[in-house]
């Protein structure tokens, strides 16, 4: 979707950022992100999929080689999309929807679905950071009681320098929890009652401490450096190579690469440089990853014709929405551009998009520029390496609400192409 054009003085008002320390809230809020702790089996955090170092997405090599999916804190468990990045996503607005011509275009929310619409909490990112503490695929704690009650009695009370009673007052540690607790947390199927009443009222109130603290860490410069290559050059403290501004062009040109259509390079929704999304949601035609584990979980009832159901199945599940499901299914809200490159070591693989089918900037931006040119390929699962080496794509995981209009067919030359990842690799905070 086409929002405005590139306003490229206001990019250059920005005023530049400076790294600066964490305040006492960012401070507890990374304490709790990185806190394994707070899963069911004292073996993931937040981090173990979202590593500042691997441009805060998942740093394992092997599985974003291939499912791309990370396994959760019981063995066995996955879901089904991969890590995005986190960092940047506290840009993103309340879910809305904006109606222009009978059209209705969904706007903002956290995950890829939108389904973190900020309703509760007022932050797309807050309602977000309740989500992997009890979703059992990942952290898989049997209850919120069970992540209030590990952040009031660590084990280990030095691994919070600053505790959430110094942030938001002690009322919000005054809590009594129900007998043998410790051990029930300990179980991912315990079934953990808390009648409804004042206990439950001060569980949930500082479950929702917890998911702010976790936001205001994300809303941090730690998190949120704006100190890549293109950043610097926009503030004139850095110039881009020859190939790199060739890049720029072909990404802004709507008859070249037209990615500023969606990524756009207008300032994001705080005023500040781009954040290279307009927080809509598309359903590209990405192929389907073969490697995706969640073709063999139990909770797939489809078999091998499941397909990501991406905003249109959150839509599903809200009455007032439910009739645009249909219209937005396979949608998936458009990612920051920041980071892409960013990895641990230099041969720690990545993997892009909702399923990690792509492993290479090359691959997606010959996909752009050629899915509707090239031929179906005769293996309906090839991977992304076998699909270049044949010339060919494989059918999209989900073709009705394929967007045919912005894509498929750009026309561009093998340079352009090549001059369009060097300037993607420019957006890597340094
Ligand atoms: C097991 C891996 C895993 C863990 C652990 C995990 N995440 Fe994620 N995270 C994901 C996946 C997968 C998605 C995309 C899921 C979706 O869209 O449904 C995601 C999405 C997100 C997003 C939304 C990004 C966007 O663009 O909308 C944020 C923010 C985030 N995670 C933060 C966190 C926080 C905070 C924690 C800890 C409380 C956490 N994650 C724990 C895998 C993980
Ligand atoms: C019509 C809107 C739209 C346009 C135009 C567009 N994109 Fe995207 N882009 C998206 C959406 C939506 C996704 C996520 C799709 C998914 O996960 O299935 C995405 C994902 C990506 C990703 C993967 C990011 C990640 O972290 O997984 C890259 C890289 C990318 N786009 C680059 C580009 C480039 C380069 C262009 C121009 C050639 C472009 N995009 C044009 C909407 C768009």
């Amino acid at each position: 979707m086409k929002l405005a054009a590139a306003s490229f003085a206001a990019v250059l008002a920005a005023s530049a950022t400076v790294a600066a320390e964490l305040d006492p809230v960012e401070s507890l809020g990374k304490s709790l992100f990185f806190d394994a702790d707070l899963s069911v089996n004292g073996n993931q955090s937040c981090s173990s999929c979202h590593e500042p170092a691997q441009g805060f997405s998942s740093p394992m090599s092997e599985i974003n080689a291939a499912g791309s999916v990370i396994e959760g804190s019981v063995p066995g468990r996955f879901g089904n999309r991969k890590p995005p990045t986190m960092a940047y996503a506290s840009f993103s607005p309340v879910l809305s929807h904006i109606i222009d011509d009978g059209d209705v275009t969904f706007v903002g929310g956290a995950f890829l679905d939108g389904r973190a619409t900020g309703g509760k909490l007022g932050m797309p990112i807050a309602d977000q950071a309740q989500g992997p503490f009890l979703n059992p695929a990942e952290m898989a704690m049997p209850s919120s009681a069970c992540v209030v009650y590990r952040v009031l009695h660590p084990e280990d009370p030095s691994k919070f320098p600053v505790t959430l009673a110094d942030v938001w007052g002690k009322d919000v540690a005054d809590v009594t929890f129900p007998e043998g607790i410790d051990e029930a947390c300990k179980n991912p199927d315990a079934k953990i009652e808390i009648p409804e009443g004042e206990m439950a009222d001060r569980i949930e109130t500082a479950f929702g401490r917890i998911a702010l603290s976790i936001a205001a860490f994300e809303q941090s410069q730690e998190v949120n450096r704006f100190s890549s290559r293109y950043d610097k050059w926009t503030r004139g403290e850095a110039t881009l190579t020859e190939e790199e501004l060739a890049g720029l062009k072909v990404f802004e040109a709507e008859d070249k690469g037209n990615c500023a259509a969606c990524h756009v390079l207008t300032p994001n929704t705080q005023g500040g440089p781009a954040v290279l999304t307009d927080w809509t949601f598309d359903n590209l035609g990405v192929p389907k990853n073969r490697d995706n584990p969640f073709y063999q979980q139990a909770a797939n009832t489809a078999g091998k014709d499941w397909f990501d159901p991406g905003l249109g199945g959150y839509l599903e599940t809200d009455p007032v929405f439910a009739p645009y499901a249909k219209a937005n299914m396979a949608r998936q809200q458009v990612p920051t551009l920041r980071n892409l490159t960013k990895r641990t070591s230099a041969d720690t693989a990545k993997g892009f998009m909702h399923n990690g089918y792509f492993k290479t900037l090359e691959g997606i931006v010959s996909f752009y520029n050629t899915r509707d040119v090239r031929p179906a390929c005769a293996d309906p699962i090839a991977s992304e390496a076998e699909a270049m080496a044949q010339k060919c794509w494989p059918a999209p995981e989900y073709a009705e609400t394929m967007n045919k209009d912005e894509l498929g067919n750009l026309k561009m030359t093998a340079e352009e192409e090549a001059d369009l990842v060097a300037f993607l690799k420019t957006f890597d905070d340094e």
